[in-house]
């Protein structure tokens, strides 16, 4: 049962202490609407930079900005009140210096979030640390940064090289020590994420990490069958919700040309 179904408010402590325990339970949300569906059902929402994508078409979460995510932060805030909401600070908000990071941040609390996602690992480590420090608290996210698809090129899992294996795991490290009060693992091998797990003391929430890790987020609309673009191997979808809207989309049109909607029942007399 989720924090929020349990009638208990999630806390950064108490999201802390599930480390090694019951499995940590987020998704992502972007509308007020959404986020009340999935609420009763998760331990946190995640107003994700997915959305660039998922709800505005956007090639990729470069284009997000930090107005796009404190309406959808405020949205979901509304639709959620007693849940706990993490926002993803976008691309270009952060990267600069820890007093940018900080001002974003701030906004993105006062647009209703409870604590900032951001993406990346030892050379951010001090804007982390300079966050928590501030009374911000910071999920970071490692392995797979799709912030970063202009540099990599590929949204395929990470970690292949010894290289690559040890930065990822620098990466972990350093955020941990610089305060973070979780991490997302996204696109690694299930051996790294792990061994991640294993060794740092904060909760790993995981997507394409195996179900090694301390949680697990998935974008909701991949999970709803909703956004079909693409699918990584990673989603499972839970239900297919682009072919009712399809077959909804397909009768009323039928029914209309048909003169068949709307009826009697449905007409003001
Ligand atoms: O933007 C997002 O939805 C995310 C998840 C994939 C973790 O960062």
């Amino acid at each position: 049962m989720s924090a929020t179904a349990a009638g208990k408010r999630m806390t950064v402590p108490a999201f802390k202490n599930r480390k090694g325990g019951e499995k940590l339970v987020v998704l992502t949300a972007y509308s007020a609407p959404v986020a009340a569906l999935l609420a009763p059902h998760v331990d946190a929402l995640l107003v994700g930079d997915s959305v660039g994508m998922v709800y505005h078409g956007l090639p990729s979460t470069v284009g997000v900005t930090l107005e796009m995510m404190k309406l959808h932060t405020a949205a979901v805030r509304r639709g959620a009140p007693e849940t706990f909401v993490i926002s993803d600070l976008p691309f270009g908000t952060y990267q600069a210096t820890a007093d940018q990071a900080y001002l974003a941040s701030v906004e993105l609390l006062q647009a209703g979030a409870d604590a900032v996602k951001l993406e990346g690992g030892t050379e951010l480590a001090a804007t982390i640390k300079f966050l928590s420090e501030r009374g911000i608290p910071v999920m970071g996210h490692v392995g797979l940064m799709p912030q970063r698809i202009n540099q990599v090129g590929t949204y395929a899992a990470q970690g292949r090289t010894s290289e690559a294996i040890a930065r990822i795991k620098a990466d972990a490290e350093a955020i941990t020590t610089a305060g973070a009060f979780s991490f997302v693992i996204e696109g690694v091998l299930e051996t790294l994420a792990a061994e991640i797990t294993a060794s740092v003391k904060i909760p790993t929430i995981g997507i394409g990490a195996s179900a090694k890790c301390d949680g697990q987020v998935l974008v909701s609309d991949d999970m709803f069958g909703l956004f079909s673009d693409f699918t990584p191997k990673f989603v499972r979808k839970y239900c297919n919700v682009a072919g009712e809207i399809s077959q909804a989309a397909q009768d009323y049109a039928t029914d209309v040309r048909a003169g068949a909607f709307p009826s009697e029942n449905e007409t003001f007399k």
